[in-house]
């Protein structure tokens, strides 16, 4: 009898001790070590053209034709229209949807020429205006639309004033200038008793539209040392519309609407 127990226990022993050698086939978790080469691959993807916020359609770029040795642009409707030193606006050119936004002006309630600017840009300074007030901001609309000839008596009377040199480097000759355009929008404060000159960039008017412009669609269009790019002065108090998606990368990229067309590709 003791020794059908010692043989009981010896086998019930042995069972035990070679369970644990026994082994079970170990279900493939996911993500272990042999395959996560494979998962952690990158794979790069190809940005569609029209998701890449570098890719811009042919149809925003000047189309330019050369007028009496200076080149005019054509497409003059277009928001992103480059005007500048090298493009011009045609002498006859005076935008079709030109509105007053409603913004307070430092002039007051006069119906001034230079209160309009196209539809699409007066909505969006609106939107600016009123959400600077919003957040304590109080903002005046200097000047935005100007004809042609207002631009000739304004650069002659600038250039009497202080040269000719002097004045082209603050003024634009008449077809030059983005007033024109009816896309840019002078800005100012009570704060520096509605001026425009180089000190709005420190008042909190200024601070503020130089960091939130873009959300509306507005670039601070000569910036401080980037003049020997727009070949203008620092202007803190102009504002130039050119709709969000592009004036979001101008800011990020801390470039002017020059550099913009220098990097962008035409699709
Ligand atoms: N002050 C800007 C350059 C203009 O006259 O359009
Ligand atoms: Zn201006």
């Amino acid at each position: 009898m003791r020794l059908k127990l010692m043989l009981l226990f010896f086998t019930i022993a042995l069972f035990v001790s070679g369970c644990n050698q026994i082994n079970l086939p170990i279900k493939k978790l996911p993500f272990t070590s042999e395959d996560s080469g494979e998962k952690n691959k990158q794979v790069k993807e190809e940005i569609p053209p029209e998701n890449d916020p570098l890719s811009l359609d042919s149809i925003f770029f000047n189309e330019i034709k050369e007028v009496g040795g200076k080149n005019v642009i054509q497409n003059t409707t277009n928001t992103l229209a480059l005007v500048n030193k090298k493009y011009y606006l045609p002498e006859s050119y005076v935008p079709e949807d030109l509105v007053r936004p409603n913004v307070s002006f430092s002039f007051g309630e006069e119906a001034l020429e230079k209160s309009l600017m196209r539809k699409e840009a007066a909505d969006a300074l609106t939107k600016m205006f009123t959400e600077a007030k919003n957040a304590g901001i109080e903002l005046y609309a200097v000047s935005g639309y100007r004809s042609y000839n207002r631009q000739q008596i304004l650069f002659e009377a600038e250039t009497n004033r202080v040269g000719i040199e002097k004045a082209m480097q603050v003024v634009a000759i008449p077809g030059a200038s983005e007033h024109q355009s009816g896309l840019a929008m002078d800005i100012t404060s009570r704060s520096i008793n509605f001026s425009l000159d180089e000190s709005y960039a420190d008042t909190i008017e200024g601070k503020w539209l130089a960091e939130n412009a873009h959300l509306y669609g507005f670039i601070l269009r000569y910036p401080k040392g980037k003049e020997s790019i727009t070949n203008y002065i620092y202007e803190p108090w102009h504002f130039r519309y050119v709709g969000v998606k592009p004036a979001k990368i101008i800011y990020e990229q801390k470039w002017t609407l020059e550099e913009y067309f220098t990097n962008v590709k035409k699709i």
